[in-house]
């Protein structure tokens, strides 16, 4: 969870205090933690998905030294397996503005109009659909 923190720290919330790196539902027994690693075990990205109306993505970060390399994507494929595991039939986000199309380029769809984030900027929920678990 260190690690974990870390990163989601330096990527989505520079300059930030911890206490807004760390959601009230890390630790919930229902809450999981994908992380992508290279085979030296340095951790390059992160994502938690949460139960929260339905599923909620949250803390989607990938180091900006390995972007664009696939790994945002191989995370999100790996939480859909475990969403469809679950029988959810969709998971959403709040998507930042900057992150739109990488969840667009996914299949995720827009669903609510910009709001803003103070601190962090304007945002927009995003729903991913998925096939239903057999
Ligand atoms: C958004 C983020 C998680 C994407 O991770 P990534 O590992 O770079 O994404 P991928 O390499 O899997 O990209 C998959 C596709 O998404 C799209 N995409 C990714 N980043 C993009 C960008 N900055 N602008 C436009 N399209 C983008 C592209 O279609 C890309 O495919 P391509 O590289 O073949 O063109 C990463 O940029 C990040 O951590 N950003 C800062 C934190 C952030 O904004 N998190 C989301 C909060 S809601």
């Amino acid at each position: 969870m260190e690690r974990l923190w870390e990163l989601r720290g330096k990527v989505l919330r520079p300059g930030k205090p911890p206490e807004t790196w760390r959601f009230a539902e890390d630790r919930d027994a229902t809450t999981l933690h994908l992380g992508a690693f290279t085979p030296h075990q340095d951790l390059l990205g992160v994502l938690t998905l949460l139960e929260n109306q339905g599923l909620q993505l949250r803390g989607m970060a990938v180091d900006a030294e390995a972007r664009r390399r696939g790994i945002g994507s191989a995370l999100l494929e790996a939480a859909y397996a475990a969403a469809i595991e679950r029988s959810f039939s969709s998971l959403w986000c709040n998507a930042r503005a900057v992150a739109v199309e990488f969840y667009a380029s996914d299949g995720w769809v827009v669903e609510s109009d910009a709001f803003d984030v103070p601190g962090i900027g304007a945002h927009y929920v995003m729903r991913k659909y998925l096939p239903e678990a057999t």
